[in-house]
Formats: C-alpha cells, sequence, structure tokens
C-alpha cells in the first residue's frame, strides 16, 4: 500500500520493468537492491496513480518525461555544504595537514582528490574551501584538483553553475559565506578561485574506467543503495585508484566490506576515514 494506492505487486512484471529501465534510461538496476529500487520506482507509481508494473511499464516506455522523473528518483542527490560537521574538522585537523607532510616529504607538488557521487556540488566545492582554509597563500605551492563525478546530468549542470540558496547551509561556518560565495539577492554563487580547483564532469562510479594516481577519495552516501557484491568491489577499485598513504572517506552510516576492510588501515572510525 502507497499512500491511497495499493500496488499490485508481480514478480515477471517487476523484472520486466527492470529490464526496461536498464535498457532505456541509462541505469543498471542490476547494480542496487530490490527494496531501493522498488521505494524508488513506487515514488512514481504514487505520482502518476499507477498501480501495477505492467501498465507503468507502458507508460514509461511511451513518456520521455516520465523516463526523466524516474532517472531522477533513482538517483536522489541529497547534499549540503560540509555534511556532517565533525568530519571536516578532523580533515582540517589531521587528513589534510598529513597529506600534505606526506607530499612535503616526497617533493611533491600535485594533490589530486576524487569526490565520488558529488550531486550538485557542495561536497567538491567544500573540499576546495577547506583547501584554501589550511593552506591559505601556501595554496599557490601546490597543484590541487579536485575531479568530483555523478550520474545525473541534471545534477552535475547545477553543480557546474556553482549557484546555491540558503537551505545548503545548515552546517557551513557562516564565516566561509562571507569570503567564499558572491551574494546576489537569493542567490549564493561561489567564487572564481574555490570553483577553479574542482572540475565536475557525469561519470558512473561503477564504471571500470576510474580515475588514478589519487590522493583522497571522498565517496560518501552513493553505496547504501549498492548491492554488498558491487560495494565489496568497488571499495578494491578505490584502494587501487589511490596513491600509497591515499585516503578514502565514506559516508557516517557506511562500513568497508570485503577485501577492502583488510587492504586499508583505518585512520578514524568514528568519521569513516581509512588509509593505504
Ligand atoms: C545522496 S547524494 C551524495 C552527495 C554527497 N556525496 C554527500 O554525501 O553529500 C548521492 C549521489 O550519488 C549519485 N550516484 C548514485 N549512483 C551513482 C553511480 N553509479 N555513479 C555516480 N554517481 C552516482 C546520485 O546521482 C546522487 O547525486
Amino acid at each position: 500500500m502507497i499512500g491511497a494506492l495499493m500496488v499490485v505487486e508481480n514478480e515477471i512484471d517487476w523484472q520486466n520493468l527492470k529490464k526496461e529501465i536498464t535498457k532505456n534510461l541509462d541505469f543498471n538496476c542490476s547494480h542496487y537492491t530490490d527494496s531501493f529500487l522498488k521505494r524508488r520506482v513506487e515514488c512514481r507509481l504514487r505520482a502518476t496513480s499507477i498501480n501495477n508494473y505492467t501498465d507503468y511499464t507502458s507508460f514509461l516506455l511511451d513518456s520521455s518525461d516520465e523516463q526523466k522523473s524516474l532517472k531522477k528518483e533513482l538517483t536522489i542527490h541529497v547534499t549540503h555544504f560540509f555534511r556532517d560537521i565533525s568530519l571536516w574538522s578532523f580533515l582540517e585537523n589531521s587528513v589534510i595537514p598529513k597529506l600534505i607532510e606526506q607530499k612535503n616529504e616526497l617533493g611533491q607538488k600535485s594533490i589530486r582528490i576524487w569526490s565520488a557521487g558529488c550531486s550538485t556540488g557542495e561536497e567538491p566545492y567544500s573540499i576546495s574551501m577547506l583547501f584554501h582554509e589550511v593552506l591559505g597563500s601556501n595554496i599557490s605551492k601546490y597543484d590541487i584538483r579536485i575531479h568530483a563525478t555523478d550520474y545525473d546530468f541534471a545534477t552535475v549542470s547545477k553543480a557546474r553553475l556553482g549557484s546555491y540558496e540558503k537551505t545548503q547551509f545548515t552546517e557551513i561556518n557562516p564565516d566561509y559565506v562571507t569570503k567564499y560565495f558572491d551574494v546576489s539577492g537569493d542567490s549564493y554563487k561561489i567564487k572564481s578561485h574555490i570553483k577553479n580547483l574542482v572540475d565536475i564532469s557525469q561519470g558512473d562510479i561503477l564504471s571500470k574506467d576510474k580515475p588514478k594516481n589519487i590522493d583522497l577519495i571522498f565517496c560518501r552516501n552513493v553505496v547504501i543503495y549498492f548491492d554488498k557484491e558491487i560495494k565489496e568491489e568497488l571499495y578494491v577499485d578505490f584502494y587501487d585508484a589511490l596513491n600509497p598513504q591515499g585516503f578514502l572517506v565514506i559516508g557516517k552510516t557506511e562500513t568497508l566490506l570485503g577485501p577492502a576492510r583488510e587492504k586499508f588501515k583505518v585512520f578514524s572510525v568514528t568519521e569513516r576515514v581509512f588509509s593505504k
């Protein structure tokens, strides 16, 4: 039962709907759990007042608007600046100084960061602000690139725009709003020196063609709906994508699974930071 609507469930119709979604929406259902997929599809059933998978499949195949709406529903992208604030203090006081120390010891200037599943850009721009905070004027001595990717095209376009509303400021230090945004009416635009460190592109984190030689990977609140086997593979891929002594940050409610648990060292249990 969803709202006032009773969904008539049929396994064959459900499998068929998943097949059509995978074929037509450039979204691979086999990577996600059924309970997650059903919850998202049910939101669309409610919105369209359709109560069974067969009718919904026909409707979906006939309507490009519905395909867009379902794709958006499947790639939910809730986020905000400095989400989970205690993590950011830990990054500022422990992870970034350690990373800089390692780079200085190696005589290297290049720092590569990947925000995987960056949604509308708040995470990579928060990272850029934090590097500016930690390094101050010394930032020009380093070659810092923050590569940010997300599956969803509309989300990527919004991230590139770098224009936000106050609702995204629930955890940010108010001084950073003054320092790092140009305000115009209700719109807050990321300043160019913050934006310049960030490259945003569309990309599937499950693709085998992952970025390489990364020093710090953020993958927070993205894999929660992935199958266990997919998560296990992904965490090993992240390990391989990192430079020696690199760091992985995962979401506060997430845990490392599979062989990656043996490979990574725990840098902070509470903040879910791991090192290679
Ligand atoms: C809840 S947001 C997380 C944003 C940010 N990392 C944070 O923690 O605030 C999840 C994002 O992951 C993206 N996503 C889901 N599956 C993905 C995939 N296979 N590849 C890339 N991005 C994906 C969604 O489009 C969505 O924007």
